[in-house]
């Protein structure tokens, strides 16, 4: 049985104060909530003081992002053993924005995916298609393309410790979520895909999660599914009371 995950993305939101503020304010929300992990993605700068406020309680603190050298002259990023001391459990990597506004490619991706392995992170890689994509009848094509050449070069010891997002790019920040129907069309896709590279039991371990105007309102629905393993929310986790409500589904 996958357990699930609800990871909240707060992208470019929230200042150290406000972090710690809402960390606080969701400990005691998601205290009982024994049946999933929970993540939280802030900012580079409120890492460090979400993880010493999150110690001790079941949220685990998320990067938005990584560089894959560990050290050198790399004017600005931020590496995995940085991430790691930090205090992060875990690194969302390739999201669609950081692909759309920042030239991330594939093969960024897989260097970023195995420099989180590396130090003892557990990357949720994000692949999704853009409207055109999907109006083109090419989602699966893309979705595949993203799988082979992110992923396809770990070793199946590794794949066991990553989570893929799967985040239609035209269901971000739109209000616009993707049916679970549809969820559940592409989440067979990968769970396929990794059984044909990883083998049987990797691909029945690996969590997907559904990503894209994610909502208190929808999650049921989207977690009734069996392929659909939890949710990377960005917008409605901004709100303590709003992502709780999404953590006990
Ligand atoms: P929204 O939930 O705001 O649509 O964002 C989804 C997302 O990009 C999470 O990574």
């Amino acid at each position: 049985m996958r357990r699930p995950i609800i990871a909240g993305n707060w992208k470019l939101y929230k200042t150290v104060r406000e972090t710690v503020q809402f960390i606080e304010q969701l400990k005691p929300l998601v205290q009982e909530s024994k049946h999933c992990d929970i993540a939280i993605a802030p900012p580079f700068t409120a890492l460090a003081r979400a993880a010493s406020a999150a110690a001790g309680s079941n949220i685990w603190i998320a990067g938005q992002d990584l560089f894959w050298e560990k050290e050198g002259a790399f004017t600005g990023e931020v590496s995995a053993p940085m991430l790691a001391d930090a205090g992060c459990q875990c690194c969302i990597i390739g999201h669609s924005e950081r692909r759309q506004y920042f030239s991330e490619t594939n093969d960024m991706v897989k260097r970023k995916t195995q420099a989180a392995l590396a130090a003892g992170l557990m990357p949720i890689v994000c692949v999704g298609e853009t409207l055109a994509e999907r109006e083109a009848g090419d989602t699966n094509r893309v979705i595949r393309i993203q799988f082979e050449e992110s992923l396809n070069d770990l070793t199946v010891q590794d794949f066991f410790r990553i989570v893929i997002a799967y985040e239609p790019v035209w269901a971000i920040g739109t209000g616009r979520t993707a049916t679970p129907e549809m969820a559940v069309e592409v989440h067979k896709q990968i769970r396929q895909l990794a059984q044909q590279r990883f083998g049987a039991e990797a691909s029945r371990e690996l969590r997907i999660l559904y990503g894209g105007s994610v909502k208190p309102d929808n999650i049921k629905g989207l977690m009734a599914q069996v392929d659909i393993d939890g949710a990377l929310v960005g917008g409605a986790s901004l709100k303590p009371d709003s992502f709780a409500s999404i953590v006990n589904f």
